[in-house]
């Protein structure tokens, strides 16, 4: 398998988020909103540009990995600046072999080059903890709503990243997407029938 990890660029927008599409697409609720939320971030300021990357196999997009600046904001309303990654994406028939892991290694060392003290996410544990990732309460950081939960996590990109560095997270509100903003997204791609799947209630 020869894969090519580089920057993406504004002519590979739509083949990612046809990739994202097909890679949430009834994983985690019928359908999926991944694909918008991917189309949002790029026009966003909280988007990374440069830790925003894709794998491509035969001149074919086959995983990407997209970063955007968020926040916690301790109790005297101070805000610290950490980053979040996602979606992450890797085509269906391509899992499980390396790429996903590969574009989380090469985006991790150069966000620590680039000075970032830390990422903070949402996502599956078993997955995350190979990457050094561990609970947000760990570090004192919970969700904007107070909340705690395992698939909470955060990674310091240098030792003592997050020192000193307490309180509630906030994404970008792109992150969030209204059913009929995600209607119309909807209508530019080929139909696809939602489905509910078991791994929805995982
Ligand atoms: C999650 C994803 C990006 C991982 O990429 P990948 O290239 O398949 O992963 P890798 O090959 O680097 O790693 C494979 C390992 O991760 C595990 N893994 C992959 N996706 C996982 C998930 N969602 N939850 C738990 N474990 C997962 C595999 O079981 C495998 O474990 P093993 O090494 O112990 O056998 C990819 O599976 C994907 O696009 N999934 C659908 C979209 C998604 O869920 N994105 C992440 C949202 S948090």
């Amino acid at each position: 398998m020869n894969i090519i990890i580089r920057l993406e660029n504004q002519n590979d927008y739509e083949e990612v988020e046809d990739l994202t599409r097909e890679a949430f697409w009834d994983i985690y609720h019928p359908g999926c909103e991944e694909h918008f939320v991917v189309h949002k971030l790029r026009k966003v300021s909280a988007f990374i540009p440069e830790l925003d990357f894709v794998a491509v196999q035969d001149d074919q997009i086959v995983g990407n990995i997209i970063y955007s600046k968020s926040k916690v904001v301790d109790r005297n309303n101070n805000e610290h600046e950490v980053l979040t990654f996602g979606p992450i994406s890797v085509l269906p028939s391509l899992q499980k072999r390396g790429i996903g892991s590969a574009l989380i290694e090469r985006t991790k060392k150069l966000a620590e080059a680039m000075g970032y003290k830390a990422i903070v996410i949402f996502g599956n544990p078993a997955y995350y903890h190979r990457f050094g990732f561990k609970s947000a309460e760990s570090f004192g950081i919970t969700t904007a709503e107070g909340e705690s939960f395992d698939a909470f996590m955060a990674l310091e990109l240098y030792k003592g990243g997050l020192q000193g560095i307490t309180g509630k997270f906030y994404e970008d509100p792109c992150f969030h997407v209204e059913k009929k903003e995600l209607e119309a997204f909807e209508k530019k791609f080929p139909y696809k029938e939602k489905h509910v799947t078991d791994t929805q209630f995982k």
